[in-house]
């Protein structure tokens, strides 16, 4: 082999190592985003809920609850959004709660309001599907959870930003 052979050798094998890190380094990344995207919930070891999903019990059990019966479980009129969020990504759950949605036949007639221009849903919608999420990957129990994070001020911000005050 001649030398300049073995040089253009030895930098095609260094430049396939290095896509290689990229690659794998970017699938790494990949992962992290995935995990997030599933949680959108912290809860400490102590059972310490973080601000958001504290917030989203509280929406959730003056809102929803009405309809959708106490804590996410379900009642004769709407669905137990505990299983539906085994179900349902954030988009489709968003698309859901903004337009609403209705099933009508002669034997039923279910209807979830859209709630697409109230504030008192809107501002806190991220709030309340990670209050759901957890609830549905049993992460969080029934009824109001024991200890939760300190409202943030940037939450205090965001909140007073969204609803015009
Ligand atoms: C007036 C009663 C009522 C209220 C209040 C209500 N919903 Fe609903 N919701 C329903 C009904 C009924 C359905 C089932 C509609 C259907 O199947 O077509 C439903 C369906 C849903 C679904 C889809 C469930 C699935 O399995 O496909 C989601 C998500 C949802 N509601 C979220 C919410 C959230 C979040 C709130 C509070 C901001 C809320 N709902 C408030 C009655 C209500």
């Amino acid at each position: 082999m001649t030398f300049e052979w073995r040089m253009s050798l030895a930098f095609a094998v260094a430049l396939c190592g290095a896509m290689i890190a990229q690659v794998m380094e970017s699938r790494a990344q990949d992962t992290v985003a995935a995990t997030d995207e599933e949680k959108p919930y912290k809860i400490a070891e102590d059972g310490t809920t973080d601000w958001p999903t504290f917030s989203g019990f509280r929406r959730y059990n003056s809102i929803c609850h009405t309809c959708h019966g106490p804590d996410g479980v379900g009642s004769t009129f709407a669905p137990a959004l505990t299983e539906s969020l085994k179900r349902l990504n954030y988009e489709q759950f968003t698309e859901i709660v903004v337009n609403g949605k209705q099933e009508v036949n002669t034997a039923v007639q279910k209807k979830m309001p859209a709630f697409g221009t109230d504030p008192n849903v809107m501002c806190y919608l991220d709030d309340i599907y990670a209050y759901l999420k957890a609830r549905s990957d049993g992460a969080v129990g029934r009824g109001r959870p024991d200890k939760h994070a300190d409202k943030p001020p940037e939450a205090a911000e965001a909140e007073n930003a969204c609803m015009g005050n």
